[in-house]
C-alpha cells in the first residue's frame, strides 16, 4: 500500500464516519476521525493532516466554518490543507460555495468509493506538484509572463494572480472576453499550471460542430448508436481523461446537450451515446465564450443551471485597447515566435511602427496583433526592425491615420467608442502630428506636460522615452 499521507475525516453520522475511515485507511492513508467541526479543527491543529474530508452539515461548527478556519490557517497547520467536502444530494449550490472558499473538490453522498479514491489520489499528487509549481510561478511573476501569456499591466497581473491561485484546483472556470483576447491561452495556462499538466488538454469549439454531431463529439458513441455510427467513437471527455477539457462557446450547444453536460459535471459519470454502462470521468472542465454569458442566459441560449455550475470562477479578459501598455511586450514576444516559425532574424519594432501599433484600436485584439506581426516579419529584411511599411495597406485607415501635418489632420471616432479610448487616439495622433515633440503636443492639447507624460505612461509609451 501507498503512502504516509494523513487524512482527517469529519462526519457527524457515526456509521458513515466509521465506513469512511475504514475505506480510506484501506487505501493506505493514515486516518483520524472527528464528529463535528470543532473536534476536527482541534485535531487538524494537533495532527497537521494533508487532506481533510469533511461533511458540510455538522453540529457546533459546520463544514463551511471548518473550511474557513482551515483556509485562514493556524499554528501547527501546513500552509495548504487540501479539503474535500461531502454534500447531501441536491446541494450543489453549497458545494460551489465551498469551492469558492478554497475546497479542492466535492463529493455527493452517498459517497462513491471509486470517485473518492480518485479524488484522494489527485489531491496527493497535487500536493507533490505544488512546490514544484510554486518555483515556476515565482519566476514567472517577476517577468510579466505567465506561461505563454504576456502582460505586465495591472489588469493582466491581476488575471495572472487569479490564474495562479485557481490553476491547481479542480474548479470550473468560465473565461469571458472579446474574440482574440487570449481566452484559449488562459485555459491552456490553467492546465499547464495544474497537476493535470502531463495529461491531455482538449479544446472543443461548440459553435463549429453541427447540432446533430455535438453530443457524439463530446460524450462519444457506441457502434450503431444512430444511423451512420459505423464505429465506436471516443468523445472529448474521454480524450481529456485526467486532464482538462475546454468547452468553447458553450452557449451554442443545444439546450438538451447542455442539460446532459450539466449532469456529467454534477455526477462525474458519463454514458456514451448508445451505451448502457456509465463510466467515471476525471476531467477538469473550463468554458469560454465571447458573448456576455448573463445575456446568453437571459436570451435562453445558455441554461442558467449550467452557467451557475461553470461560473464558479470567472476570468474576464480585457480587450487589447484597454491594456495597451502591454502591446510592446506582446509585439516582442510575437516577433520572437514568428522569427522561429519563419526562420527569420527580425529585430524589434521601429518607432514609427510602434506609433502606428499604439494608435490602432485593435478590434481583433491580440490575435489581430499576432497576424499583423506575422505578416510584417515575413516582409521585413533580416536584422532590421519591423517598420510601418510592413503593415498591410489600409491598416488603421478607419482611424484616419496619415497626414503628419497638423493642418487638416482628423481623428475619426466611431459612435460607441469610450471617452478614454477617444482621448488616447487624440493624444497619440496629436503627438504624431507634433513630430513627437511632447511640449508642443501638450500645448496643442491644452494639458500640462506632466498630464501628457502620465497619459503616455498609462498607454505604455514611457518605454519609448527611454529609447529616444
Ligand atoms: N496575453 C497574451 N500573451 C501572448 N499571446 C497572447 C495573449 N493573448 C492572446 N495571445 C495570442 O493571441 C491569439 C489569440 O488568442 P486566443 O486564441 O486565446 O483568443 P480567444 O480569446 O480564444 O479568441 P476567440 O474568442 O476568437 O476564440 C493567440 O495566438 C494567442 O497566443
Ligand atoms: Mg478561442
Amino acid at each position: 500500500m501507498q503512502n504516509d499521507v494523513k487524512v482527517l475525516i469529519a462526519e457527524d453520522e457515526p456509521n458513515a464516519l466509521a465506513g469512511l475511515a475504514e475505506l480510506i485507511s484501506g487505501w493506505g492513508y493514515r486516518t483520524e476521525t472527528a464528529r463535528d467541526g470543532v473536534e476536527a479543527w482541534e485535531k487538524a491543529v494537533a495532527w497537521d493532516p494533508a487532506i481533510v474530508v469533511t461533511d458540510l452539515k455538522m453540529p457546533r461548527l459546520d463544514g463551511m466554518g471548518l473550511l474557513a478556519k482551515l483556509a485562514e490557517g493556524g499554528s501547527g497547520l501546513s500552509a495548504n490543507v487540501t479539503v474535500v467536502v461531502l454534500t447531501a444530494m441536491g446541494s450543489i449550490q453549497l458545494a460551489v460555495e465551498a469551492m469558492k472558499l478554497g475546497a479542492y473538490d466535492f463529493l455527493q453522498k452517498p459517497v462513491d468509493a471509486t470517485r473518492l479514491k480518485t479524488i484522494l489520489a489527485n489531491a496527493t499528487r497535487q500536493r507533490e506538484t505544488t512546490i514544484e509549481l510554486e518555483v515556476v510561478r515565482r519566476r514567472l511573476r517577476e517577468s510579466g509572463v505567465l506561461g505563454r501569456l504576456v502582460g505586465g499591466s495591472r489588469p493582466m497581473r491581476e488575471i495572472f494572480g487569479l490564474i495562479e491561485q485557481i490553476a491547481p484546483s479542480n474548479v470550473p472556470v468560465l473565461i469571458t472576453g472579446e474574440s482574440g483576447t487570449g481566452k484559449e491561452l488562459v485555459a491552456r495556462t490553467l492546465h499547464d499550471l495544474s497537476p493535470r499538466k502531463p495529461r491531455p488538454f482538449v479544446a472543443v469549439n461548440c459553435a463549429a460542430i453541427p447540432e446533430t454531431l455535438i453530443e457524439s463529439e463530446i460524450f462519444g458513441h457506441e457502434k450503431g448508436a444512430f444511423t451512420g455510427a459505423i464505429e465506436r467513437r471516443v468523445g472529448c471527455f474521454e480524450l481529456a481523461s485526467g486532464g482538462t477539457l475546454l468547452l468553447d462557446e458553450v452557449g451554442e450547444m443545444p439546450s438538451a446537450t447542455q442539460a446532459k453536460l450539466l449532469r456529467v459535471l454534477e455526477e462525474r459519470k458519463l454514458r456514451r451515446l448508445g451505451s448502457r454502462t456509465e463510466q467515471e470521468v476525471d476531467v477538469r472542465v473550463l468554458a469560454a465564450t465571447n458573448r456576455d454569458p448573463r445575456h446568453a442566459v437571459a436570451q435562453g441560449h445558455l441554461r442558467a443551471d449550467l452557467f451557475y455550475r461553470l461560473n464558479v470562477f470567472n476570468i474576464h479578459m480585457p480587450p487589447l485597447r484597454e491594456h495597451m501598455a502591454d502591446l510592446p511586450d506582446l509585439a516582442e514576444a510575437m516577433i520572437n515566435e514568428m522569427n522561429q516559425k519563419h526562420s527569420r532574424r527580425v529585430s524589434g519594432v521601429s518607432p514609427s511602427m510602434l506609433d502606428r501599433l499604439m494608435a490602432h484600436n485593435w478590434p481583433g485584439n491580440a490575435r489581430e496583433l499576432r497576424n499583423a506581426i506575422e505578416r510584417a516579419v515575413v516582409l521585413c529584411p533580416d536584422g532590421a526592425p519591423l517598420d510601418a511599411a510592413h503593415l498591410p495597406p489600409g491598416f488603421g485607415a478607419d482611424e484616419s491615420l496619415g497626414s503628419p501635418a497638423l493642418d487638416g489632420s482628423v481623428v475619426t471616432v466611431r459612435v460607441g467608442t469610450t471617452v478614454s479610448e477617444a482621448e488616447r487616439l487624440l493624444i497619440l495622433r496629436t503627438l504624431e502630428a507634433a513630430g513627437q515633440n511632447k511640449t508642443r503636443a501638450a500645448e496643442i492639447l491644452g494639458v500640462s506636460l506632466k498630464t501628457l507624460h502620465n497619459k503616455l505612461k498609462e498607454y505604455g509609451r514611457d518605454r519609448e522615452e527611454v529609447r529616444s
